[in-house]
Formats: structure tokens, sequence, C-alpha cells
């Protein structure tokens, strides 16, 4: 009877977090992708090797820093990218450009492959340092790939398989925020 009984509430809970969710998710005009994977590389502003540059010893973090407070690890400024290119490749048309963003104090319009929609939380700090979760568990051999394409996915079933998986918490409020 109680297990009816709890199971009946749990299923009331779950509806109203969905339809609150519904309701945030209708608010932005989220509509879940139809595909969840876009294995065809993504054509960026530059042709950057992630194989190249990692292969020169450049750490992760050293371009993707996860600045507080944490949410996101972010690109890297030009500046960074220019205390090796203001001497290396200049004749290159591709170095030239990123010369002109940093200059001109543009930031180079990368085109984002990873993203959630706003009424998911996610933090890179809470995975990468207090979880200890390797990059390519969530983005797959990165520093193998000339090219980076969406191979991982984010979706909510991946999200709660991993956490699932760590014995993390897998509650709503957990990823959404109800209030
Ligand atoms: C540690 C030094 C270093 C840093 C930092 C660095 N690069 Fe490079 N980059 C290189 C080297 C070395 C090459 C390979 C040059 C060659 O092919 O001979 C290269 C090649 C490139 C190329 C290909 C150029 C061409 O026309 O062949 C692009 C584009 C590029 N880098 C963009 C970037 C961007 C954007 C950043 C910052 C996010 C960056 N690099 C940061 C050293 C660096
Ligand atoms: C020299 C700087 C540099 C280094 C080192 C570097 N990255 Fe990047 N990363 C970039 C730049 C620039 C982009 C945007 C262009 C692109 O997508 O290739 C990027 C994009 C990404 C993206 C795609 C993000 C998105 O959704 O748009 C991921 C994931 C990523 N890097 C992970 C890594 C990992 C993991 C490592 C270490 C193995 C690493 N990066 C090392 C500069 C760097
Ligand atoms: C637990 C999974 C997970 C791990 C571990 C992880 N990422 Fe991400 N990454 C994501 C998700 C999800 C997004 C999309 C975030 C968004 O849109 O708010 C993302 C986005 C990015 C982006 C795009 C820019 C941004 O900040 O949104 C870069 C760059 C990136 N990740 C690099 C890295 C690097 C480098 C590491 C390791 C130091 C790493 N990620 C570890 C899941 C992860
Ligand atoms: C590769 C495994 C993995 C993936 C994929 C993953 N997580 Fe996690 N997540 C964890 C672990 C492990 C923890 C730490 C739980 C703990 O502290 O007990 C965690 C913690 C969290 C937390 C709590 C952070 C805090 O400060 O307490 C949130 C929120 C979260 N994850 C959201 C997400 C979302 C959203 C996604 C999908 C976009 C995702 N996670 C994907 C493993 C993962
Ligand atoms: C570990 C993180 C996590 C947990 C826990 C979680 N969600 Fe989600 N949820 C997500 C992510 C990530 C998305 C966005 C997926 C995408 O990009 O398509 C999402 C999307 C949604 C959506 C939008 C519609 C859809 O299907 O994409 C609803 C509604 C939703 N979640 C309800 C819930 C409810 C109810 C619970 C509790 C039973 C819950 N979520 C628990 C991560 C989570």
């Amino acid at each position: 009877m109680t297990g009816y009984f709890r199971a009946g509430v749990f299923a009331a809970a779950v509806c109203a977090a969905l339809a609150a969710i519904g309701a945030v998710a209708a608010q932005v005009g989220y509509r879940p992708a139809a595909e969840e994977l876009a294995l065809e590389p993504v054509e960026q502003p530059l042709p950057f090797s992630h194989k190249t540059h990692v292969g020169l010893g450049v750490k992760c973090k050293d371009c993707h820093a996860i600045a507080d407070p944490g949410f996101a690890a972010g690109y890297p400024a030009e500046a960074t990218c220019m205390a090796c290119h203001a001497a290396i490749k200049t004749e290159s048309p591709h170095i030239k450009k990123l010369a002109e963003f940093d200059k001109t104090g543009r930031p180079v319009p990368w085109v984002k492959i990873y993203r959630v929609p706003d009424f998911v939380w996610f933090s890179h700090a809470a995975h990468v340092e207090d979880a200890a979760i390797a990059c390519a568990s969530c983005h797959g051999p990165v520093a193998e790939r000339e090219v980076l394409f969406k191979e991982k996915k984010t979706s909510m079933l991946a999200c709660m398989d991993c956490h699932a998986k760590h014995n993390a918490p897998n509650d709503c409020d957990l990823c959404h925020d109800p209030g």
C-alpha cells in the first residue's frame, strides 16, 4: 500500500517538476533536438588544430582556464595565441586574420559545439576540479582531433547515466533550479 502511495507521490512530484520545467522550456523557446550528435566537423573561422597544439605540449587548461565561478571552460584570449604567433607562421593568411582579431580587440567568433539549454545548471569546476572527471569523458579524444565535432551526448539521459554510475545525485533540482 505505502509503496503504491509513495510511487503516486513521486509520480505527482515528477509531473509537477516536468510542468514547471516545461514552462521554462517554453519561455526560452527551447525545443529538444531531434538529432543529438552532430558527427560532421564544425567549420570554424580559423583552421585551429587541437592535435597540433596539444602536441606542442600546451595543456588544456592553459587555453581553457575554467575561471571563477567555474561554469564555463571558455575560449582562450587572442593574446594567448599571439604569445607564439607573433613569431610563428606570421606569413599565413590565417595567422594574419588571428593577429587582426587580436589587434582590434574582437574575440575570434568560434562556433560553440557543446551546449546545454539555459534551464540546465552545469558547472565545469564541479566536474573537472571537484569530481576529477577527465575532459575526454565528456568531449572525446580532443587531443587527437584536427577538427572538433560533437561526439559525446549532452542529453539529460547522458548526464543521468554518468551520475548513476558514480553514485552522484539525480534529483531534478540538481540540474534544474526550481526557483
Ligand atoms: C605554444 C605556441 C603556440 C600557441 C600558444 C598557439 N599556437 Fe597556433 N601554431 C603553433 C605552431 C608551432 C603551429 C604549426 C606551424 C607549422 O605548421 O609549421 C601552429 C599552427 C597554427 C595554425 C595553422 C596556421 C597555418 O596556416 O598553417 C593556426 C590557424 C593556429 N596555429 C591558430 C592558433 C590559435 C587560434 C591559437 C590560440 C587559441 C594558437 N594557434 C596558439 C604554435 C602555437
Ligand atoms: C592552444 C590553445 C588550446 C589548447 C591547448 C586546447 N584548446 Fe580546446 N579549443 C581551443 C580553441 C581556439 C577552440 C575553438 C575552436 C575549435 O572548436 O576547435 C577550442 C575548442 C574546444 C572544445 C569545443 C568547445 C565548444 O563547445 O565549442 C573543446 C571540448 C575543447 N576545446 C577541449 C580541449 C581539451 C580537452 C584540450 C586538452 C586536451 C584542449 N581543448 C586544448 C584552444 C585550445
Ligand atoms: C561532465 C562533463 C564535462 C567535462 C568533464 C568537461 N566538459 Fe566541457 N562542456 C560540457 C558541457 C555540458 C558543455 C556545454 C556547457 C554549456 O553550454 O553551458 C561544455 C562546454 C565546453 C566548452 C565550450 C565553452 C564553454 O565553456 O561552454 C569548452 C571549451 C569545454 N567544454 C572544454 C572542456 C575542457 C578543456 C575540459 C577539461 C578540463 C572539459 N570541458 C570537461 C561537459 C563537460
Ligand atoms: C562523466 C560523468 C558525468 C557526466 C557525463 C555528467 N556528470 Fe554531473 N557530476 C558527475 C559527478 C561524479 C559529480 C559529483 C557528485 C558528488 O559531488 O557527489 C557530478 C556533479 C554534478 C552536479 C552537482 C555540482 C555541485 O556543485 O554539487 C551537477 C549540477 C551536475 N553534475 C550536472 C550535470 C549535467 C547537467 C550534466 C550533463 C550536461 C552532467 N552533470 C554530466 C559526473 C558526471
Ligand atoms: C544530471 C542532470 C539532470 C537531472 C538530474 C535532470 N535533468 Fe532534466 N535535463 C537535463 C539536461 C542536460 C537537459 C537538456 C537536454 C538537451 O539538451 O536536450 C534536460 C532537459 C529537461 C527537460 C526539457 C525537455 C527535454 O526532454 O529535453 C525537462 C522537462 C526536464 N529536463 C525535466 C527533468 C525532471 C522532471 C527531472 C527529475 C526527474 C530532471 N529533468 C532531472 C539534465 C538533468
